[in-house]
């Protein structure tokens, strides 16, 4: 289904939804908007991204008519860059928990951004942030979300690693009902984290983590780490514990 030209109604914490049958990037988007001044809370939509951004420069596919792809702006008062960091898992657990609800489909989160089905991908989360010194100037949370794609909708070379939930549930959705009911956890999750930290969120990931008991490869800013992915703390630090037994607080990085 295509998405309505103009949203009359808003989910609480959303000030405009600005939608784009054609996009660059809908972080890319929202960015200048940030910088022209838009609110806290102004979303950007396209049906179809000819650039798509994944994390680590990497390309989001987004064929038009089939997936979800929006970014968010966010205006966090008084939180710094560190205090910010969880806000892609709280984003990835807003999403799983959403789309489980509505759909049925056994979305799993892998840190630190991933949306999983099984081991195939079914969606990405990229937060960028402006910031100087300690101040978070602005956050843009972008979403993007395998929706009714078949595999022949996905090239080649990501046909073996990524789903969508039309290949999972073997049913067709309504993108904008899923858009609306997304986008409205997503603002309700962020305001919770805004006002109350990461702790709500540790014990929803760890139930729907796809990455504790799992041996893990990270690569970080500082090198490379193997060892067993065996927590999650209530700051949003993945703990990995090496072959020599020493535990290791990750914030960021990539699990391959
Ligand atoms: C990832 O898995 O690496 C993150 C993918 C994030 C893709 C979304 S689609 C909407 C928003 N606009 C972009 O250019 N990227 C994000």
């Amino acid at each position: 289904m295509d998405y309505p030209r103009t949203f009359d109604q808003l989910p609480p914490g959303a000030s405009k939804i600005c939608y784009y049958s054609s996009l660059g990037s809908t972080s890319t988007k929202l960015r200048r908007l940030a910088e022209e001044g838009a609110p806290e809370g102004t979303v950007a939509l396209a049906d179809t991204q000819s650039a798509g951004r994944g994390r680590r420069g990497r390309f989001w596919h987004s064929p038009p008519g089939k997936g979800i792809y929006f970014s968010v702006l966010l205006r966090p008062p008084q939180l710094d860059p560190a205090g910010a960091a969880p806000l892609t898992l709280v984003a990835a657990v807003a999403a799983a928990r959403g789309l489980r609800d509505t759909t049925g489909v056994p979305v799993a989160v892998k840190w630190p951004n991933d949306l999983l089905v099984g081991p195939r991908k079914l969606g990405g989360i990229l937060t960028e942030a402006k910031t100087s010194g300690r101040k978070v100037h602005y956050l843009v949370l972008g979403i993007g979300l395998n929706v009714n794609h078949l595999s022949t909708d996905f090239p080649a070379e990501l046909r073996a690693a990524a789903t969508s939930l039309r290949l999972e549930s073997k049913q067709v959705f309504k993108r904008p009902d899923l858009f609306f009911a997304l986008l409205e956890r997503v603002l309700r999750d962020c305001r919770l984290f805004f006002q109350t930290g990461f702790a709500p969120f540790q014990q929803p990931w760890r139930k729907m983590s796809a990455t504790l008991g799992n041996t893990v490869v990270l690569d970080g800013a500082s090198g490379k780490l193997r060892g067993k992915a065996v927590d999650l703390d209530s700051t949003g630090a993945l703990l990995v514990e090496d072959g020599q037994g020493k535990l290791h607080r990750i914030f960021c990085g990539e699990i391959r």
